[in-house]
């Protein structure tokens, strides 16, 4: 299965850009990626001939509604769940702090949570603040160095009775590897802990099925997979029936209204469901048949981006080890695409990761430097202070042509 790339990037008019006859080059896509023209197109709808509160008589708001509701059919497909277990929100920190009160309600003096040495900070400081305040014992799963695989070997003597909650990310920011999150959402439901997934660097590269993975709840950003600035959530049924959300008097006490307070973006709705399409349509060039239901596109559409994902990343990697002095942080070996999305973070001896983020910059290359707010990660390499590391993010948009053209870059700049 390849995809037809030229087809692909005609989708996202950004990429025609140039400046001074330059191309762009995005490899910027862990931080956020480059939006579908059907995104921007859903959302102008929504801007124009949907504009208005939902719940009234007349044709915008009825049209409202009907955003709402597709837009909560769609993300229960991108999941794996019901349309009710869907809440929508500004990003992912945003909505794990405003839960975070809410699981900890009830936790006591003595209680426990586990927490990564790999996860992004938005998958830390929400459950750590509250475990704080509430005198709890935070625990910590870590990774090992060599593999770059959490220590899932260490859950049965971290997770016990007084566990509450378990977090994990099922792709690193930093260092790319995917975790097995289901066999951490399993060891989380023995002990009757709740278990939460960071899914926001998975979305972009691997099909989540919150059913398969058995998490109480897992958030990812749509602006990390093609959308508009905004994040979905699952929050099992089994959750919402243990939580009492913040909310004003007159709002409604069910879904979706229970878990949302306020209006909520209804073009933001409208640009994720159009960015889950982005992903199904991918399906249909694969040959998968338009009418087929939205999850079996988006299982063909996924496969197309894991396949051009794993070339593009074979290639890269090749190219990174000719370049001397560079230490990759994450999987190098190239039989191991399947543990890891195409983020590539990493330092060259002797030389500034930012100076190198700003030279490639000067030549129209877009990449990140620092740390990424992976405080943990970054912390366990040292490399939290500082000018910190290179990182390099591929995406199903990414022609081959463009990654021979970074490497060239990348070998001219470090020297
Ligand atoms: C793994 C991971 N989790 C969470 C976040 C935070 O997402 P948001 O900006 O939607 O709050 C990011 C952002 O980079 C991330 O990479």
């Amino acid at each position: 299965m390849s995809l037809d790339i030229a087809a692909v990037r005609a989708a996202f008019p950004a990429l025609a850009l140039t400046d001074d006859g330059v191309p762009r080059g995005y490899f910027d896509a862990p931080a956020g990626t480059q939006v579908a023209g059907r995104v921007v197109d859903a959302m102008r709808h929504a801007l124009i001939d949907a504009c208005a509160n939902d719940g009234g008589h007349f044709r915008t708001s009825v049209a409202a509604g009907a955003i709402c509701d597709a837009a909560l059919q769609g993300a229960a497909a991108f999941y794996n769940c019901a349309p009710d277990e869907i809440v929508f929100g500004l990003n992912t920190t945003s909505l794990f702090f405003q839960f975070a009160p809410l699981l900890a309600s009830d936790w006591r003096a003595g209680d426990e949570i586990l927490l990564t040495r790999m996860d992004h900070d938005a998958n830390v400081s929400p459950w750590l603040q509250q475990a704080q305040a509430r005198g709890l014992t935070v625990r910590w799963l870590p990774w090992d160095r060599e593999t770059h695989a959490l220590r899932l070997d260490l859950l049965p003597e971290l997770i016990g009775p007084r566990t509450r909650l378990v977090a994990v990310g099922q792709a690193s920011n930093y260092l790319g590897t995917i975790n097995d999150v289901a066999a951490v959402c399993a060891a989380a439901r023995a002990v009757g802990a709740i278990s939460i997934v960071d899914a926001v660097q998975a979305a972009p590269h691997i099909l989540i099925d919150v059913a398969a993975i058995g998490c109480d709840m897992l958030c990812a950003s749509a602006y990390k997979f093609f959308g508009p600035h905004a994040a979905v959530m699952y929050l099992s049924r089994g959750l919402q029936a243990q939580l009492h959300p913040l909310k004003v008097r007159p709002s409604v006490d069910t879904m979706p209204t229970r878990f949302s307070p306020g209006t909520p973006s209804f073009e933001a709705q409208a640009g994720t469901l159009a960015a889950i399409e982005h992903i199904a349509w991918l399906g249909d060039q694969e040959g998968t048949a338009t009418t087929a239901p939205l999850r079996q596109r988006l299982v063909a559409g996924y496969d197309a981006i894991t396949a051009h994902e794993a070339d593009l990343s074979r290639r890269f990697l090749s190219g990174l080890a000719g370049i001397k002095g560079l230490t990759l942080h994450g999987i190098a070996n190239a039989n191991r695409l399947a543990e890891r999305v195409p983020t590539f973070t990493f330092t060259v001896e002797g030389r500034d990761s930012g100076a190198l983020a700003a030279d490639l910059a000067a030549r129209n290359i877009f990449v990140w430097s620092g740390y990424y707010y992976a405080w943990e990660p970054a912390g366990v390499l040292g490399l939290r202070d500082g000018p910190g590391a290179v990182r390099i993010g591929l995406s199903h948009y990414n022609s081959m042509a463009e990654v021979d053209g970074l490497l060239d870059q990348l070998v001219q700049v470090i020297g």
